[in-house]
């Protein structure tokens, strides 16, 4: 099956209330394991590519690689630009051939986030390629953008329905209190469910995103600190909270940190315990078997994706 846009996973998403795993790619391992994972389970997946990503792994790499997933899998694929920080950047992955971009105008204020968007959209849909964009402020870090836990800004719903309005973006990122990385809380972990019921009123039929939604796994986290790491204090989202948000109306789920987590983790387990190793095949294959765990997990247990595809 040809790589997909987003349109009709996420319309089965919000008939059938479960949630697509959006996962973060950086090279071959990444998209191996992540696609294997998601073919098993008979889901459908978005693999997405941030503009650091392009950077390090170049973009025909990362799209060739993608377009090999996609000739020996069954399922539907799309390939998503995360993050998009200008229009440029936007127009070059539309031409490029991915399916999917977001432009992230929520650095700006409204009326520069609802002309950025419009711009991106109307160059987007004439190319039959779908757009997310973002509204409201994560905590944490986002991209060059730093918003201090105190700035967080949660998504208000009215203006939530003004900018899709406005804009005509086909899905809407919002700030329910997640934010990137692996320090997503400093006591117990706490998402707005109010404001994302509250926002699905106002838009029941705008397929809604979350990002900063990695669980930051415990035992992934025990494993990297186990073998020489440093990462105390590293907490997530947890996942019936996830489960939850699935079952509320979100329809997208990015996960960046724990396949990260996941390839470190079993790299370092790797070089501790067998320190004679030097084939990269075999601590890379140990990442891989983690990583495809780690997403085989989300999809059947957190997102309920599986048998979606
Ligand atoms: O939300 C950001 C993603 O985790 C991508 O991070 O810009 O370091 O590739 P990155
Ligand atoms: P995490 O850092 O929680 O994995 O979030 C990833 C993300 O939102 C990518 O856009
Ligand atoms: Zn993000």
């Amino acid at each position: 099956m040809p790589l997909v846009t987003t349109k009709e996973m996420f319309e089965k998403s919000m008939k059938e209330h479960f949630a697509i795993g959006a996962f973060n790619i950086n090279n071959m391992e990444f998209i191996q394991s992540i696609t294997d994972a998601a073919e098993e389970a008979k889901s459908p997946v978005i693999l997405q590519v941030s503009s650091s990503a392009i950077k390090y792994a170049r973009i025909n790499y990362l799209i060739k690689m993608v377009e090999a997933a996609v000739e020996t899998t069954t399922i539907p694929i799309a390939l998503h630009l995360d993050h998009g920080p200008d229009f440029e950047t936007c127009k070059m992955c539309i031409d490029a051939g991915f399916t999917s971009v977001m432009i992230d105008g929520s650095k700006y204020d409204f009326e520069e986030n609802v002309a950025l968007t419009k711009k991106v959209v109307d160059y987007a849909h004439s190319k039959g390629v779908v757009v997310e964009a973002e509204l409201g402020k994560l905590a944490g870090v986002e991209d060059d953008v730093n918003v201090s836990e105190d700035d967080a800004r949660y998504t208000d719903s009215e203006q939530a329905y003004e900018f899709v309005q406005r804009t005509g973006c086909d899905s809407l990122a919002i700030a329910i209190g997640t934010s990137h990385g692996a320090y997503k809380f400093k006591g117990d972990a706490k998402l707005r469910f109010d404001i994302l019921e509250k926002i699905k009123e106002k838009l029941p039929n705008t397929p809604i995103v979350l990002h900063g939604a990695s669980s930051v796994i415990p035992s992934l986290v025990d494993m990297c600190n186990n073998n020489g790491g440093n990462i105390p204090g590293a907490k997530g989202c947890p996942d019936e909270m996830l489960k939850q948000a699935g079952e509320t109306g979100v329809s997208k789920i990015n996960v960046d940190t724990d396949l990260r987590l996941a390839m470190t983790a079993q790299i370092r387990k790797v070089f501790s315990e067998e320190p004679s190793v030097f084939d990269p095949r075999k601590y890379l294959g140990a990442a891989k078997e983690e990583i495809k765990a780690t997403v085989a997990h989300k999809i059947k247990n957190v997102f309920c994706s599986a048998n979606k595809a």
